[in-house]
């Protein structure tokens, strides 16, 4: 399973890719806002043997790593939760090594992602769920054209502390709309 975009190719995470992964998700400044900073490779290997095999898996996260065409670096990664009534919606998730980030990667990834859930999967609903004091990714997920439906005060134990969530989502009539 791979999607490629104009720059981008997204393919699933193995284990050969832990140590350029945990290269930029150990950064604990760039990823404050996230849940898992690993401290150890080890670490991310326990992290890519949990995540599903397969795409569309209901209850599971499927995880992408986003690889530059011309250089075949990895620059950051894609989780994609599918939940919900018959497995019609997803959550995701994108990080990428801050030396590629404010290049438009992250968006072109996303788009291609969305246009794969809605049309291949005929998803109906995404979300993502964002700290507001990360101001990158609701920059993103603004541009792309998600809605804000909600912000939860203090309803997440992240890294020691209660932060706020604020819920972004995209239907698919939505999309259809946006393109
Ligand atoms: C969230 C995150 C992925 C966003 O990355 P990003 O680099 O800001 O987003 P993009 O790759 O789409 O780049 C957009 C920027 O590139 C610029 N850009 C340059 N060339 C571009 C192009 N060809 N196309 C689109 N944008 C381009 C845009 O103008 C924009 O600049 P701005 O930030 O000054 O407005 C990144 O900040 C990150 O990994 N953060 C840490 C992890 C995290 O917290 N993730 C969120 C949890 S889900």
């Amino acid at each position: 399973m791979k999607l490629e975009t104009h720059r981008l190719v997204l393919r699933p995470i193995s284990q050969s890719d832990k140590k350029e992964i945990f290269e930029y998700r150990s950064d604990k400044e760039v990823n404050k806002y996230q849940g898992w900073i690993p401290e150890t490779v080890d670490e991310v290997e326990t992290f890519i043997e949990k995540v599903a095999n397969q795409m569309n898996e209901p209850d599971t996260w499927f995880q992408f790593v986003i690889v530059k065409k011309e250089s075949k670096k990895i620059i950051g990664d894609l989780g994609i939760h599918f939940f919900g009534e018959k497995n019609l919606q997803v959550e995701i998730g994108c990080t990428l090594n801050k030396f590629f980030q404010g290049k438009g990667y992250a968006t072109e990834s996303v788009k291609r992602v969305i246009d794969y859930l809605f049309n291949d999967l005929k998803k109906n609903r995404i979300i993502t769920s964002v700290d507001p004091k990360n101001l990158r990714s609701i920059n993103l997920v603004e541009r792309i054209g998600f809605r804000k439906e909600a912000h939860f005060v203090e309803s997440l134990f992240v890294n020691g502390k209660w932060v706020d969530d604020v819920v972004y989502a995209l239907i698919e009539k939505d999309w259809e709309t946006i393109n």
